[in-house]
């Protein structure tokens, strides 16, 4: 009985394969039932200068993450699919928002606390490492991982190379991989001071009325219907240079600016020079009475 128990355990691969999606001689297939039998653990989205351009969900098997959550590591033989999709976005009730919608490529990661297949180049550095079609989820297309995978989880190695901190779904004790750059970030925006307390009616239609005696031969405060500029609805909150339809210069693009009840009336006070290189400061000199300005923001923060 004890024989046969430790054949069981220790013995042949046939006898207890290490996993249902690897062959004995190292080759991962995709999950076939994929999505079933997975959990969406995080997405991280890929910003581009038009706004995101793809979003990256990971997944792992419900144990596996809860393993993690309980011990801080992966168990053998744990599996991560990464989902990438190319987006589409367009301005919506909530802001400019996107969403997926075309599959660019899965990736696998499945954890290997042994070192099962040393000449086998889709595994080493505790993982096998895949990437599939996206027209066919059965064809394998990594060929090796050291060229095709390894350079780019360098940052994340001391996590055993997976990037956990974009992954709740492994539990609050990630949080503390997150890099400084994003805390930095966090911290700015908890110390941002209040916006501007909303702007009074009589504000908001002197704003009105200046628009459309000034900006109205070139904007719109229509959702997605753009003119010589891009359309105003909802700007305020939005990063500069991100309405999805509309095509701007590089430097509106560039600009690190969110429009504000502050950011607003500086740029109008001085288009040219608020943002070097943007096209609005070649045809528009400004805005010079700082309350039209002022009342300008209120309007626009009213439009949404
Ligand atoms: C261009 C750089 C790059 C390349 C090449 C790359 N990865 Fe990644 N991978 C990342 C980054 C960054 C993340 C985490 C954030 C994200 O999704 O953008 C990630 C996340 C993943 C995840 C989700 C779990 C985790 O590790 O965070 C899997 C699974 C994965 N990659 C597998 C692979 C495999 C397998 C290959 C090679 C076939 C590969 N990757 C190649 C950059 C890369
Ligand atoms: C002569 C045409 C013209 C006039 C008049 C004009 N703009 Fe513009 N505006 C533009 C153009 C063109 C852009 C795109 C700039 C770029 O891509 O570099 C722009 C961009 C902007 C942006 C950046 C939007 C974004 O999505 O980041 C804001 C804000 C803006 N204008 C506000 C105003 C306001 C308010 C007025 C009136 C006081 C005004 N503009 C008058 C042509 C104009």
């Amino acid at each position: 009985m004890l024989l046969l128990a430790s054949t069981y355990l220790f013995g042949q691969g046939a006898a207890r394969p290490f996993s249902p999606l690897v062959n004995d001689k190292g080759d991962i297939a995709f999950p076939k039932d994929f999505p079933n039998g997975f959990e969406h653990i995080g997405t991280v989205a890929v910003a581009g200068n038009g706004g995101v351009t793809d979003t990256h969900a990971t997944y792992a098997r419900p144990a596996d993450a809860a393993y993690y959550r309980a011990n801080g590591v992966f168990p053998d033989g744990a599996v991560l699919v990464k989902d990438v999709q190319g987006v589409i976005g367009s301005p919506h009730t909530t802001g400019n928002a996107f969403w997926a919608s075309e599959r660019k490529t899965w990736f696998l990661m499945i954890k290997d606390s042994v070192g099962r297949f040393p000449d086998n180049p889709l595994w080493g550095d505790g993982w096998g490492w895949s990437q599939y079609d996206p027209k066919d989820s059965s064809k394998q297309i990594a060929k090796s991982y050291k060229a095709d995978c390894l350079q780019c989880h360098v940052p994340a190695k001391a996590t055993d190379w997976v990037y956990v901190y974009a992954y709740p779904g492994l539990g609050e004790g990630i949080r503390k991989f997150t890099p400084a750059a994003a805390r930095a970030a966090t911290a700015r925006a908890d110390a941002a001071p209040a916006q501007a307390a909303p702007g009074n009616p009589a504000m908001i239609a002197a704003g009105k009325s200046a628009f459309e005696e000034t900006c109205g031969g070139c904007h719109t405060v229509e959702a997605g219907k753009n003119n010589t500029g891009p359309s105003l609805f909802g700007l305020i909150g939005r990063k500069a240079g991100t309405q999805a339809t509309y095509s701007y210069s590089p430097a509106m693009k560039d600009a690190a600016v969110v429009w504000s009840r502050d950011t607003l009336p500086k740029f109008l006070a001085d288009p040219k020079g608020f943002i070097p290189g943007n096209r609005m400061g070649r045809f528009f000199p400004g805005v010079d009475s700082s309350e039209k300005r002022e009342a300008l923001a209120a309007y626009l923060e009213s439009v949404k």
